[in-house]
């Protein structure tokens, strides 16, 4: 999972280093062990640098590349060989007549690189990437011209790539795409391609989604999308409706802040034209094509799972049985899929590798599948029977936060709508929900908590019922960005093993809310642990008196048990985004992690 950029300009067009530099910076939430460029006026020259794109940026003085107009840019999440100048896009062929960025896995890399080897060729890297510019030189060689030679050696590849390709003496990027995210810009004064829109949102707000198997030439004046047989094709321009600051850090230190802030104004945009408050009724054109549903499979990794948790709860309460699978974990000796299954994708980025091959797998056994995405275009959109976005708007940081309320959002309309549930109670309750997690931004004590508790031996999340989900996702956010260790349990299973955990410590979080058995239960729960000298803090809205046996109380507003665990996760999520900053951690992009995993 890396980030790629390409950009020819025309006369009037951008400096492309400019446009470079902006577009990976944009991009570095998929990866950031390193960064580099090619620029390719007058013949190509290649900057590249292990780590951040800070460390690229402090090698190159832009005015050297003033006027220079076209050129690719890539940064780096290692898949094939470890974090290193030699292994940073992009890779040239040995007489740099041509560069090329990747992101994907090439499959039968090994294979291509022992048959070049043999045939004299040096790699200069440990990446699968390589192959492509020696495969390139090697047509051309044999006397094809740039783009023939291009397509020829994409033919030889197999896996997931978005591969762009630039050659000295031309004013072309090449590209294509399979199975790996690609989006093209069509500008005024230049064209763009890259992983994501953000990239070049600030230049342009009209793209194309490229579709596996599709390629693209870019020159200053056109911008040709043709498919595999060399055939043009007239692809579709849509404009995006976000806003470039959208995509920026508005003013928060970082886009972890910033996106959990945004929550409330991103259900809003989830409930547009959804909620019925007269008839009760939730409305999801989307799903009307979808047919009877007997029983539902959610598959789905890491956040995106534990929203697919809280959906299958969900329909289980409504009479459909369902199940949540780790995407990782499914397959036809987990469950029988066929004809009559429906199974729905919960991925935020719409592009997770193991997601993708659950789906895929899903597919070839007849299922009706759907999507569940943020990411209008995602491979999980195009290639499911009927998508659902949650319409979260861009989310940069590695950490999912305004994406999970989302996808608790749509998943609760999701369950509403199959079932044909009218309830006016329901759509009162979630278009509450945005106001209901505005009070917790405006008055949380997450960040004394974490003061007091920062440097603890362990954190421990508990709650039951639709707050499992959510202790899992407050442990699993406090592992990724504080590197503290964490973990979730429901809260009855404390007794089970975990307990022999808890110590004076161990501060352990529990959700519990309303007044009903759940709440009973768990107050049992923090009874056990508090008799332990263990501190705990209490996530309530009062109306137990769990409070009582708690050292802190983090309060959410009085509502349902559904709603009000997408708000209670709220608090969780400043619980660790401030403990992470007690910390020094560097929030946004964790150690070792990335957003979006194309890697199974
Ligand atoms: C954690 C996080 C990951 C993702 C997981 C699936 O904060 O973001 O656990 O939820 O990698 O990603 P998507 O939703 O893009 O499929």
């Amino acid at each position: 999972m890396c980030g790629i950029i390409g950009y020819v300009g025309t006369d009037r067009g951008d400096d492309a280093i400019e446009v470079l530099l902006d577009g990976l910076s944009q991009l570095e939430y998929r990866g950031y062990d390193s960064a580099g460029i090619a620029l390719a006026d007058g013949g190509i020259a290649v900057h590249k640098r292990e780590g951040e794109l800070s460390a690229l940026e402090s090698t190159l003085s832009p005015e050297r590349f003033d006027g220079d107009s076209i050129g690719i840019g890539h940064t780096r999440w290692s898949t094939h060989g470890p974090p290193s100048d030699a292994n940073a896009h992009p890779h040239t062929d040995a007489e740099e007549r041509v560069a090329v960025v990747h992101n994907g896995i090439i499959e039968n890399y090994q294979s291509i690189r022992d048959e070049l080897a043999a045939a004299g060729v040096a790699f200069r890297s440990e990446t699968d990437t390589e192959v492509v510019p020696h495969l390139i030189a090697g047509f051309l060689d044999e006397g094809l011209d740039h783009e023939a030679a291009f397509r020829a050696a994409i033919d030889r590849l197999e896996g997931s790539y978005a591969i762009a390709a630039v050659f000295d003496g031309t004013e072309t990027v090449y590209a294509v795409r399979n199975e790996s995210p690609l989006v093209l810009g069509v500008g005024d004064d230049g064209h763009f391609l890259a992983s994501d829109v953000p990239a070049f949102i600030e230049y342009t707000d009209r793209v194309i989604y490229l579709d596996d198997g599709q390629f693209a030439r870019l020159t200053p004046a056109e911008l040709v999308v043709t498919d595999g047989d060399g055939r043009e094709l007239e692809p579709s321009i849509e404009t995006i409706s976000w806003d470039p600051d959208d995509a920026g850090k508005s003013g928060y230190d970082h886009y972890m802040r910033k996106e959990i802030n945004e929550q409330p104004a991103a259900l809003r945009e989830c409930f547009r034209g959804r909620l019925d408050e007269l008839s009760g009724r939730i409305d999801v054109p989307e799903l009307d094509e979808l047919g009877p549903v007997e029983t539902v499979t959610f598959v789905a990794c890491g956040t995106s799972y534990h929203a697919a948790m809280f959906g299958a709860r969900l329909l289980r309460e409504q009479g459909i049985p369902a199940h949540a699978f780790l995407a990782s974990e499914f397959g036809a000796d987990v469950v029988p899929i066929d004809s009559t299954s429906i199974v729905v994708g919960v991925t935020q980025s719409g592009e997770t590798a193991d997601t993708m091959r659950a789906i895929r797998e899903a597919n070839r056994a007849g299922a009706t599948t759907v999507a569940l995405t943020n990411v209008v275009g995602s491979s999980a959109a195009r290639e499911t029977d009927h998508v659902l976005y949650i319409r979260a708007g861009p989310e940069i940081s590695v950490a999912a936060t305004k994406t999970f309320a989302s996808q608790q959002a749509a998943l609760t309309m999701f369950a509403a709508a199959v079932t044909d549930r009218r309830s006016r109670d329901l759509v009162r309750e979630l278009r509450a929900v945005p106001d209901r997690i505005q009070s917790i931004l405006d008055t949380s004590s997450a960040r004394e908590i974490a003061e007091t508790y920062r440097g603890s031996g362990a954190y421990f999340f508990i709650g039951r019922g639709y707050h499992y989900p959510v202790a899992l996702e407050g442990a699993l956010k406090m592992k990724e960005i504080t590197y503290e260790h964490a973990e979730g349990f429901a809260a009855g299973e404390l007794k089970h093993g975990p307990l022999a955990l808890v110590s004076e410590e161990t501060p352990v979080f529990a959700v519990a809310t309303g007044d009903g058995p759940l709440a009973e239960k768990t107050i049992g729960n923090v009874k056990e642990v508090e008799a332990r000298g263990t501190p705990v803090v209490a996530v309530t809205d009062g109306r137990s008196d769990v409070g009582r046996y708690a050292d802190h109380v983090l309060e959410v507003p009085a509502t349902s048990p559904v709603a009000s665990s997408i708000v209670a996760n709220v608090q969780l999520q400043l619980v660790a985004y401030w403990t992470a900053n007690e910390l020094g951690r560097p929030i946004d992009k964790p150690r070792n992690l990335a957003k979006s995993v194309t890697v199974e």
